[in-house]
C-alpha cells in the first residue's frame, strides 16, 4: 500500500540509519529502485519531482508506481520533491500522493512559513505529510565562503521557530550540500556542527538531506570512458552520509546517482555492441545497474536493510 513516512521517520529518528528517498522517472528506474529495496528489504521513499510529472505524466507515474507495489508487495511512500507552490502539492495530494515537499526556500522567512503552512493544512485534513525547506541549497557555480555560508545555511534558532509554527512534518536543512554533479569544487564540506545545533534544537523532526548523491566515481569514470563528458564531477563522500544518518537526517536524496548509474550502463553498451539496437538490451542493463547501486546505498550508506 502507500504509506506515508511518519512511522518510518519515527523510527529511523532513534537509529544510525536513513530512509533512501529515490526520484524516478520511467519504469526501468522504478523497477531498479524497488527491486533493490526488496532485496535489502528497506523502507523506500520514491519521489517524483514537477519535472518528472512533466516527462512521465501525472497518471503514467502513479500507476507505475501502484504497479510496483503489486508486484514487490512492498509498502512505498509516494512524495512530491520540490513542489513550488500550494497548486502543485494539491494536486498530488488529490492524486494520492501521500507525502508531498512544498519548497518555500527561495522565499523570505514569514512568507515561507506562511506558505508551508496552507500546505501543511490542506495536506493533514487528507492524511497526507509535509516536508518543507529552509535554507538555501548552494549552486552548482556558487564558490562558498565562509562568511556567506551562514547567509545560505540553515539558521538553527530560525528551524526552531519555522516548524514550530508551520506545523510540518518534516524538514528540509542546507549544510552545504547541492544538487547535481559538482557538489564541491575543493574538498567537500558539511556543516556538521550546524546539523548538530539543529537536531538538538528540534530533536523529534525527522530532517532530510536533499543533495545527498555520492556522484560515484565509477560510474562517472565509466561515463567518460565510453564517449562521456563530465570531468570533475564530485559528491559527498559515502563517510557523511553515514556521520548525517546518525545526528537526525532521517531521508536520504539521491537523484543524479541513479542518472550516472544509467547513463554509465547504456552509453557502455551502445559502445560495445554498435550493431545492437534493441532498447531492451541496453535499458535492461541500465535497470540492473541502477539495482546495484541502490542495493549498495540501502546496505553500506544508509544502513537501512531490514529496517
Ligand atoms: O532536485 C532535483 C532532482 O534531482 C529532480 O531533478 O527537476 O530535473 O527532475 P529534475
Ligand atoms: P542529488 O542531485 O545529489 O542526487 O540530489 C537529489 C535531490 O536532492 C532531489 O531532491
Ligand atoms: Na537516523
Ligand atoms: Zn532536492
Amino acid at each position: 500500500a502507500l504509506i506515508t513516512s511518519k512511522e518510518m521517520f519515527a523510527k529511523a529518528l532513534t537509529q544510525d540509519y536513513a530512509v533512501g528517498a529515490f526520484n524516478v522517472n520511467n519504469m526501468e528506474i522504478i523497477q531498479g529502485i524497488v527491486d533493490a529495496a526488496k532485496e535489502e528489504n528497506a523502507p523506500l521513499i520514491l519521489q517524483v519531482s514537477a519535472g518528472a510529472r512533466k516527462y512521465a505524466r501525472p497518471a503514467y507515474l502513479l500507476k507505475l508506481v501502484e504497479a510496483a507495489m503489486e508486484d514487490s508487495g512492498l509498502d512505498i511512500v509516494l512524495h512530491l520533491d520540490h513542489g513550488e507552490d500550494f497548486d502543485i502539492c494539491k494536486k498530488c495530494v488529490d492524486d494520492g500522493f501521500t507525502s508531498v515537499m512544498i519548497d518555500g526556500s527561495k522565499h523570505a522567512f514569514e512568507e515561507n512559513i506562511a506558505l508551508t503552512k496552507q500546505v501543511v493544512e490542506y495536506a493533514h485534513s487528507k492524511g497526507a505529510v509535509v516536508e518543507a525547506e529552509l535554507g538555501k541549497l548552494a549552486g552548482v557555480e556558487d564558490n562558498i565562503k565562509v562568511d556567506a555560508r551562514s547567509a545560505t545555511f540553515t539558521d538553527p534558532d530560525e528551524a526552531a521557530e519555522f516548524v514550530e509554527r508551520t506545523g510540518v512534518d518534516s524538514l528540509a536543512i542546507a549544510i552545504g550540500t547541492s544538487h547535481g554533479a559538482y557538489k564541491f569544487k575543493g574538498e567537500p564540506y558539511l556543516d556538521f556542527e550546524r546539523l548538530k545545533q539543529i537536531h538538538e534544537l528540534i530533536p523529534d523532526i525527522p530532517l532530510v538531506l536533499h543533495g545527498a548523491s555520492t556522484v560515484l566515481p565509477e560510474f562517472v569514470a565509466k561515463c567518460n570512458e565510453y564517449g562521456g563528458n563530465i570531468p570533475g564531477a564530485q559528491g559527498v563522500p559515502e563517510d557523511m552520509i553515514r556521520t548525517a544518518a546518525g545526528h537526525g537526517i532521517c531521508k536520504v536524496n539521491i537523484d543524479t546517482d541513479l542518472r550516472l548509474a544509467m547513463t554509465a550502463e547504456v552509453r557502455k553498451l551502445l559502445m560495445e555492441k554498435p550493431e545492437e539496437f534493441d532498447p531492451r538490451k541496453y535499458l535492461g542493463p541500465a535497470r540492473d545497474a541502477i539495482q546495484r547501486m541502490v542495493q549498495h546505498k540501502i546496505k553500506n550508506v544508509l544502513n537501512a536493510s531490514n529496517q
